[in-house]
Parts: C-alpha cells; sequence; structure tokens
C-alpha cells in the first residue's frame, strides 16, 4: 500500500478486535486523571446529562460513573461497545451511530470527546456536520470538552517509523504528514503469535487552535478555554494535546 493510499472510511476497521493491542497502554487507569481533569473544568453537576461522544470501550464512561449524571455513549464500533457494555453494565446507555449523524436533539449538559475522536474525515464538511450535530444534541448553555492533538508537537516530535511488542504480536508502526491535507496519518503493521498479518490506517485531521475555534463558531460553538494538557497548563509548541472547551 503506497503512503498516500488512505481511505475516507478507514475507521471502519481501524477501531476492531486489534485496536485495543495496539492502544493497551490507553487504559482504563489512564482515563482516571483525563476525568477528573475534565470533571474539573466542567463542573458536573448531580442530575447533568452527559454523552461520551466515541466513547470506545467505555474506560472514561467507568470513571464517570462516580458522579450522579446520565450518562450516554456513542461509537460506531460494534466491538468497541461490547467491551464497553461488559465494563460500564447499566451504569451507562450505549448507543451505536456515527458521530456525522448523532440522534440526540437539545439533549446534554455536557458532551466529551477524549483521546483525538474528531478530525476523522477526509472532506472536512463532514467534521464540520461532526460539530453541527454536537452544538443541537447540546442544550442551550451546555459545554463540549474536547481533546485533540496538539499540531504542533506533532510536527516536532513524529517518529516516521517504530517497532514495538505488545504481548505476543510485533507492532509497526509508519506514521507520516500530508501537508496538502493538513493531516497526520499512520499505517500499522500487526503480527500475530501465528504469524498472521494485518494492517490498519488511521488519518486524524491538524488543526491550529484559531482555525478549529473558528469551525466551532461556526457551528455555534464558542470556545471558552484551550489547554496543552490534563494539568490545566497552557497550550504552547510542546504541549502534548490541544484541549478545547467550548459552550452551546
Ligand atoms: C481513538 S478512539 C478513542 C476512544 C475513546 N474515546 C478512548 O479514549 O478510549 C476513537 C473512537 O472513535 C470511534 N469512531 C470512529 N469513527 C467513528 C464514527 N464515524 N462515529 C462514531 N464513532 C467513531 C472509534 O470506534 C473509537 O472508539
Amino acid at each position: 500500500m503506497s503512503q498516500h493510499s488512505i481511505n475516507n472510511d478507514w475507521f471502519t476497521e481501524a477501531f476492531d478486535t486489534l485496536y485495543p493491542i495496539v492502544y493497551s497502554h490507553r487504559s482504563i487507569d489512564a482515563a482516571a486523571p483525563e476525568v477528573h481533569f475534565a470533571a474539573q473544568v466542567l463542573g458536573i453537576r448531580d442530575g447533568s446529562r452527559l454523552l461520551d461522544l466515541c466513547c470506545g470501550t467505555g474506560r472514561h464512561i467507568h470513571h464517570l460513573s462516580q458522579f450522579r449524571a446520565s450518562l450516554y455513549g456513542l461509537d460506531y464500533s460494534a466491538e468497541l461497545l461490547r467491551k464497553a457494555q461488559e465494563l460500564v453494565g447499566d451504569r451507562a446507555s450505549l448507543v451505536r451511530g456515527d458521530m456525522r449523524t448523532i440522534p440526540f436533539v437539545d439533549s446534554f449538559d455536557v458532551i466529551v470527546n477524549f483521546f483525538t475522536s474528531f478530525g476523522y474525515f477526509l472532506d472536512m464538511d463532514e467534521n464540520l456536520a461532526v460539530l453541527h450535530g454536537i452544538k443541537s444534541a447540546l442544550k442551550p448553555g451546555g459545554r463540549l470538552f474536547m481533546d485533540h492533538i496538539n499540531m504542533q508537537s506533532v510536527r516536532t516530535t513524529l517518529q516516521p517509523h517504530s517497532q514495538r511488542e505488545v504481548g505476543h504480536y510485533a507492532i509497526d508502526e509508519k506514521r507520516w504528514i500530508d501537508d496538502n491535507t493538513q493531516r497526520v496519518n499512520k499505517r500499522t503493521r500487526i503480527t500475530g503469535p501465528h504469524g498472521d498479518m494485518q494492517e490498519i490506517s488511521e488519518s486524524v485531521r491538524l488543526f491550529r487552535p484559531d482555525e478549529i475555534s473558528g469551525y466551532m463558531a461556526e457551528a455555534g460553538l464558542h470556545v471558552e478555554a484551550i489547554y496543552g494538557d490534563y494539568e490545566g497548563n497552557a497550550l504552547t509548541v510542546e504541549a502534548p494535546r490541544m484541549i478545547l472547551v467550548a459552550t452551546a
């Protein structure tokens, strides 16, 4: 496969049985301080209605359930939702759906979107549709917490090639930035214990903070704070993340 052949629907294959192996470091425990920070910033109140958009295996919902909020999770991956159901049981309502067509209107006080779960679509209008869907799923005055990649630190720290092992799996990862599309792309080759090999692709749009704030404003979401990490530090060139808090 050439470096340049990323399909618009790459996400339909990337988030299946191999995802929890490739991203095993994104664990339930690692989600605890992330939820702690989000709750501090958002001030989640008893009775709040909260949606984890792109909830994956439910690792953030697991920690969010310490608050007396009404919890919902939406994700496209049947496999990751199955794991989420196992983890959170009846502590949340889980819905299979596509973030471009969020099936809720005027429903939530808070929407959270953790760990680079935005900017997936090659056509920017489809990413904008996600923001419009978030705006209409939030109650007026509701808030969005979005944790995205810091474009500047990705540009300076990107490792073009790395190899590692997770259990009996050998993982070979190639990463590159496409300046034409402003996307960071990744191709991962996973070789299993019996020599069986699978490849998955990932592709995420990079945004300058002013650019994503502009797109959010177009959708009626007003960015009120931007952080560079889960400790509340400012967004700098070296900051690991770009965390946005916006109000509908
Ligand atoms: C990087 S993972 C993050 C998952 C979770 N937020 C976490 O931190 O563990 C991105 C998630 O987005 C979901 N996803 C990808 N494309 C989607 C789509 N079109 N609609 C809804 N969910 C999608 C994937 O299934 C996956 O669970």
